[in-house]
């Protein structure tokens, strides 16, 4: 791997920025290829991450691994990481203290990986990285262009879980993902 992505790993494994790096059991750098043109970021990691240090590998993940399937994606052609790297006790949501400490870490990832697009997953995600005041039941499968970047957001697949009513405009969503990496990627085959 390359130096400057081991060189961030290993600052972002020993780190102790907030509160969360008490109750961690792994932090959650991210998974996938490091010359990916997609970043898919989600909100931060449930217990299943937090157990495996791997992002997306519980319920959750399964879905989002079926998501992607559907649109011809996996995880060797796209980058997953999260808002917050460690685990917020009972997955509440990331604090904004929280979100602040770990921020810079995405960014280096972003910086580092120069994504054509990127995939918000859920709320959290959305505001931090599209806008403050994102709404993602009237905004998701938009798209916004920031820096040269292509920028969407989806529903979060957990909510995905526990709401169906939701699948079908996510399936829309992901058909308009689809169409824009063929557009944009170079590196997918699609
Ligand atoms: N939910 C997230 O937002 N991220 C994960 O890594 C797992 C579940």
């Amino acid at each position: 791997m390359d130096e400057r992505w081991e060189a961030l790993r290993q600052s972002c494994l020993a780190c102790t920025g907030c509160a969360l790096a008490q109750t961690r059991t792994n932090v959650v750098f991210g998974d996938g290829a490091t010359d990916a043109e997609i970043l898919l970021i989600g909100e931060g990691p449930g217990q299943s991450e937090d157990e495996q240090g791997v992002p997306f590998v519980g319920r959750a993940g399964q879905l989002l691994d079926d998501m992607l399937e559907i649109i011809g994606l996996d995880r060797s052609k796209v980058y997953i990481a999260n808002i917050v790297k460690c685990r917020p006790p009972q997955n509440r949501d990331p604090l904004a203290v929280e979100q602040e400490a770990c921020i810079g870490y995405l960014r280096r990832q972003t910086a580092l990986l120069k994504p054509k697009i990127i995939v918000c997953l859920g709320r959290i995600a959305a505001k931090a990285i599209i806008r403050e005041d994102f709404k993602i039941t009237t905004e998701h499968g938009q798209w916004f262009t920031r820096g040269g970047v292509q920028m969407t957001a989806i529903y979060h697949p957990a909510a995905l879980l526990r709401d169906e009513s939701k699948r079908p405009e996510t399936f829309v969503d992901l058909k308009s993902i689809q169409a824009k990496v063929r557009e944009l990627c170079t590196h997918t085959n699609l």
